[in-house]
């Protein structure tokens, strides 16, 4: 890796015209990897933007920043130290742990290992295969019965957000370890189904731990364009590429070359069009900045159960910042959860989880428990109202 980075968080005063054409001049002289937003094209006043620059541009731009009167902060100085602080886990065993970041190869043998130990509750298949030719596990958990409502919920659609699919495989542990103890969880599994998508976009994920860190998008290859990969939720039939997402293949909210281009987004999408008539929430888990994200975000209009969504996102008793996507942080169409609403999922969650930036990507180990916590309190919440009243 070529480090040290430098990450700045950046706090806009209000010279917020003068700002975005800082951050404009900023990203096109210096290579700048945008942690939040995504791109500079999402940069709006008054918004608190992270982004990291190579070490070697750091005084360049630290000095314009200064210039310009942009307030910011530095908030990690050495990136490399702080992606090796990741592994903090006082775990010191190899293998599977649910404490731990996970590479592929072992979250594939442990959706086996899982479902093999509790056949009674869960069960894997596979719904399709990846651009560079890798299996997309799918895990279902609950008592079988008949007509049971789903709940689907998808994990690593980027691949540099690694607390997502260790929350995933929490969530199942907590499944099978507290089903027949835990009174609410034993009444979920009873009487749902929960389809668990541990990691989506796989080959992105082994990408950042065997090459790059901080790759966000797939791995497939572009033709007329040496650049690789597409945003998988820029990817999907939702107003496709009309905003906030990119045409460019080298920008990293590049929408692809059509919806569902991916092998990954259109496996996801097959399934979920096929059980259209079980699965009545969609939750989909990124990370960070800690919010809850549902409908719309390729348009301003207001779904038509906003007033429900909000009630909902609003009772769960995890204290993250709530809205629809394009009202809380941006417009950006082709993302799963507009799509997977327009499919007629009326409960349609995006979910980003810890930190707000102090760590962003590169959030300890340490912090896997407490965030899936109150992540799974979450969950276990909307789904019990699915239960109720879905
Ligand atoms: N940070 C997420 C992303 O850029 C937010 C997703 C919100 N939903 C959406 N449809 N844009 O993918
Ligand atoms: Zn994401």
């Amino acid at each position: 890796m070529k480090l040290p980075y430098y990450h700045y968080q950046a706090r806009d005063t209000n010279l917020t015209i003068t700002i975005t054409y800082v951050y404009i001049f900023i990203c096109s002289a210096f290579q700048t990897d945008f942690w939040n937003p995504e791109t500079i094209t999402q940069v709006k006043p008054e918004m608190r933007v992270d982004f990291r620059v190579e070490a070697d541009k750091s005084a360049d731009v630290e000095s314009l920043l200064e210039q310009s009167g942009v307030e910011y902060e530095i908030l990690i100085d050495n990136l490399k130290m702080v992606l090796d602080a990741q592994f903090d886990s006082n775990v010191r065993a190899t293998g599977h742990n649910y404490e731990k970041y996970n590479n592929w190869e072992t979250i594939a043998a442990w959706t086996a290992d899982i479902a093999a130990q509790n056949a009674n509750l869960v069960s894997r298949t596979q719904i399709g295969t990846t651009f560079q030719g890798r299996p997309i596990y799918l895990l279902k958990v609950g008592k079988s019965g008949s007509n049971k409502k789903a709940i689907f919920m998808d994990c690593g659609f980027h691949a540099r957000e690694w607390i997502s699919p260790a929350f995933c495989q929490w969530f199942v542990k907590e499944a099978v370890s507290t089903y027949g103890s835990d009174t609410l969880m034993t009444r979920l599994l009873n009487n749902l189904d929960f389809y668990i998508l541990p990691v989506l976009n796989i080959d992105g994920y082994v990408y950042t731990w065997t090459s790059y860190r901080m790759w966000r998008k797939t791995r497939s290859t572009n033709s007329g364009s040496s650049c690789i990969g597409t945003d998988p939720n820029r990817n999907f039939n939702a107003g496709w590429c009309s905003v906030g997402a990119s045409k460019k293949p080298c920008d990293d909210t590049y929408c692809g070359s059509a919806p569902e281009s991916e092998k990954e987004t259109k496996a996801l999408a097959d399934f979920i069009r096929k059980n259209l008539s079980t699965i009545k929430a969609y939750l989909t888990i990124h990370s960070y900045s800690q919010m809850l994200l549902f409908p719309y975000s390729y348009t301003y209009s207001a779904p038509e159960n906003y007033a429900e969504l909000v009630k909902l996102a609003s009772l769960y008793g995890t204290k993250y910042t709530f809205g629809s996507g394009a009202s809380t942080i941006y417009l950006a169409a082709g993302g799963s959860d507009d799509w997977a609403y327009d499919q007629g999922i009326k409960y349609s969650f995006t979910f980003e989880l810890r930190d707000t930036g102090r760590y962003g990507f590169a959030l300890p180990e340490s912090q896997i428990k407490p965030t899936s916590e109150e992540t799974l309190k979450a969950d276990k919440y909307i789904a019990n109202y699915i239960l109720s009243y879905a």
